[in-house]
């Protein structure tokens, strides 16, 4: 059977990693109809996934019938891909990690399934440097910000990506909800992420200096740009550690990167103060509304 006729015929997606995007796309993935595969080495992230799967079900608006949440420890993974035409990574931003779990993917998944990473700051070209893959010009970048709310997913190949690959993915993203862009070319940050960076570093290094708190930033910003939320709330909802994480990746990988954000956003992370998900980040969870 040819790789497109097997694609076709497998009807579920994968997705690694039951985190704040896991949980994100599987919703997305069964959006319409179709079965998700969750797959988290921590039990716990697999049952607040379903609660929260389940939540967003519950205010959505689609009216297809949805597919089921299928919750696996990593030890099924092998048996997971069978049935998937795409599986999606969502564990850490660790460049180790992601490496590890990719060789992991290309190992287990049938020849014709797609591999994604949904890095925000490794691009999948990065990620495949030094590995010797079976398959790798099924590898491909696909990133997502916050959806159901933000639906943007941006598709972006590496040298040897399969180009009929990136428009299957094009496709069956518009199918199910997503809105989805191609970066042409190799981009560290996509499009959106990158310019996104520059935003939060800035911000964070205004707050670091005792320009301005991050409260008064971030209603400067609502105000002048008439957003509904400013660069700390946004980093609170993203998750402290998740940003710092992407931050010395930046630094990491160019010349150009003050130290003083990093510095500032770790005091916070030490704290164990991670935004949204610990109850504590900038702000204080209630607060969020009337700050
Ligand atoms: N948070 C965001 O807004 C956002 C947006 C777009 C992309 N991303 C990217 O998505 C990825 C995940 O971010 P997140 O915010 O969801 O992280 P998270 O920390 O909320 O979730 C990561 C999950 O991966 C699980 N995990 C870790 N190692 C694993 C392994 N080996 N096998 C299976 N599960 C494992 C953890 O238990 C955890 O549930 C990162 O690459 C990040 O850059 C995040």
């Amino acid at each position: 059977m040819c790789p497109a006729m097997a694609r076709t015929i497998r009807s579920a997606v994968a997705v690694l990693g039951a985190g704040s995007q896991g949980r994100r796309l599987a919703y997305m993935w069964s959006s319409r109809g179709k079965d998700v595969h969750l797959i988290d080495a921590a039990p716990r992230q697999l049952t607040a996934s379903v609660e929260a799967v389940q939540k967003f079900r519950a205010e959505s608006k689609a009216s297809d019938g949805f597919g089921t949440i299928r919750t696996h420890a990593p030890s099924a993974l092998a048996e997971a891909l069978q049935d998937s035409w795409l599986v999606v990574e969502c564990v850490p931003e660790r460049l180790s990690l992601k490496q590890q779990v990719m060789s992991e993917l290309d190992g287990l998944a049938p020849e014709d399934t797609i591999i994604a990473s949904n890095s925000s700051s490794y691009s999948c070209k990065e990620i495949l440097d030094g590995l010797e893959l079976r398959h790798s010009t099924r590898v491909l970048s696909a990133h997502t910000y916050w959806p159901p709310e933000t639906t943007v997913i941006e598709i972006m190949g590496h040298d040897n990506t399969d180009p009929s690959l990136v428009e299957v993915m094009m496709m069956r993203c518009a199918e199910h909800g997503f809105s989805p862009f191609h970066v042409r070319t190799d981009s560290m940050g996509y499009i959106y992420n990158r310019i996104w960076a520059a935003i939060k570093r800035e911000a964070l290094l205004a707050a670091s200096e005792g320009a301005g708190t991050p409260q008064e930033i971030d209603s400067i910003f609502r105000g002048v740009l008439q957003t509904a939320k400013g660069p700390f709330e946004l980093m609170d909802i993203v998750g402290l550690d998740v940003v710092l994480d992407i931050e010395q990746h930046y630094a990491a990988a160019r010349g150009d990167i003050p130290m003083q954000p990093q510095q500032y956003l770790s005091r916070f992370v030490q704290k164990g103060h991670l935004g949204v998900k610990s109850g504590q980040g900038f702000y204080t969870y209630s607060d969020l509304a009337s700050a």
